[in-house]
């Protein structure tokens, strides 16, 4: 009998091979590619980034140009696609409108030997704001935005068909900088499903919408506004030691807390805080990040566990005046790019994914017809 405790959840099973990125390996912490994420974080943009994940290598000046210009001319909506939008009922959860968007689109512009894979990526990478901004803008007050737009990346972009003006600079890079620690992270559970989808043959838009599935509960994507209505709840940092110490005695789960693979740390977490801080800074805030903090210093002292990337990023979407409701589906705007190498990977080296199990249900027995039951 195999021991159920270390095959639960997969833990520690080598499931395939990549070259896209590491995650966790002593030494090398995160990397894209072979590019440390903190080198990645200083020095790149998101686009760039995505180039990367999805070309395999960095771009030059002109090919960035050339991807930009790409992504620009891909952000407007299908007719038929704002039409299902604003069919959606009031109270849809964003999650629910990526991943009905995604697969509609699936059904307007299917994948064939005209509409190839690369291609898909960059368009879902281009529209997934426009498809998300159009349907908050329709159900908030029946708004129809303009969703085409020349700015030049993916956080810029966001931003100002959220709020509808230019952004800062500080307040596009620190988005373009969470947009690159959100882009990839190996064999996670919405990577994973991707490429099981993939390894059946199935066409690129159910292997991303089963990925936005898996993404959406709150032990994995979901944990960032799950995070944020955690901090919250508390007005000082003393209400939340007393509000933590209650849910730990509860031995309630901490969202935005722990991972599966990083033991002592998670190296996206120590980038995305003093992003947070900065901007924290900037809104005199006096409240969320002191509360956050001593969150994280309490979960260090009673359980030794440290926050991951969801949490500290929770107050920065905050600070960017972006709602709760989003923080989830901009990890869906991000990962579009890890998502589509790994579906990319899985293709060109596939074998169907179909793995065994260990039967622990009742021994063979004789069949008791209905009218003896
Ligand atoms: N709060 C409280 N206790 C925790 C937490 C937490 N966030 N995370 C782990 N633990 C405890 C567990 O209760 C367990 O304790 P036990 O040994 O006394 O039973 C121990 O730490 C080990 O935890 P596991 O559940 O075995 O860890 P696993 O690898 O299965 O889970 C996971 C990892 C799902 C991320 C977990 O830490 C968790 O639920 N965290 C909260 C959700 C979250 O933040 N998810 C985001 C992940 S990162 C991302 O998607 C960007």
């Amino acid at each position: 009998m195999i021991d159920a405790k270390n095959v639960e959840g997969l833990a520690g099973i080598v499931a395939g091979q990549t070259a896209i990125s590491t995650v966790g390996k002593e030494g090398v912490g995160l990397t894209y590619r072979g590019y440390s994420v903190e080198d990645l974080a200083r020095e790149a943009t998101f686009e760039e980034v995505a180039y990367l994940l999805i070309d395999g290598a960095l771009p030059s000046r002109t090919q960035l140009e050339d991807y930009r210009h790409k992504l620009m001319s891909l952000r407007t909506l299908p007719d038929k696609l704002k039409t299902v939008l604003e069919q959606l009922p009031a109270g849809t959860h964003p999650m629910d409108v990526l991943r009905t968007g995604c697969s509609a689109l699936g059904a307007f512009e299917p994948e064939s030997a005209a509409r190839g894979q690369v291609d898909i990526a960059d368009r879902l990478l281009a529209l997934f704001p426009s498809i998300l901004l159009y349907w908050l803008h329709f159900q908030n007050n029946g708004a129809r935005i303009d969703t085409a737009s020349d700015a030049p990346g993916t956080a810029w972009h966001f931003l100002e068909l959220l709020g509808g003006e230019a952004p800062s600079d500080l307040d596009e890079r620190a988005l373009d900088v969470a947009l690159i620690l959100y882009a990839e992270h190996e064999f996670n559970a919405s990577t994973f499903t991707c490429r099981t989808i993939a390894s059946t043959l199935a066409d690129f838009y159910s292997a991303v919408t089963g990925g936005i599935g898996a993404l959406r509960g709150p032990l994995h994507g979901g944990a960032n506004e799950s995070a944020m209505q955690l901090m919250q709840k508390f007005h000082t940092p003393d209400q939340a030691e007393q509000g933590l110490l209650e849910m730990l005695a509860r031995k309630d789960l901490i969202m935005g807390f722990g991972h599966r693979v990083y033991k002592s740390s998670d190296p996206r977490s120590e980038v995305i805080k003093p992003w947070a801080n900065k901007l924290a800074e900037a809104h005199a805030d006096q409240c969320l990040m002191p509360v956050a903090e001593r969150l994280e210093a309490v979960m260090r002292r009673e359980k030794n566990i440290f926050p991951n990337l969801d949490f500290y990023s929770a107050p920065l979407f905050h600070f960017l005046d972006i709602p709760t409701s989003l923080f989830t589906p901009l990890f869906v705007i991000a990962r579009i790019t890890g998502w589509s190498a790994h579906i990319f990977e899985q293709r060109a080296h596939n074998r169907l994914i179909r793995p065994t199990a260990e039967y622990i249900g009742p021994p063979p027995r004789p069949f008791v017809p209905l009218a003896k039951r």
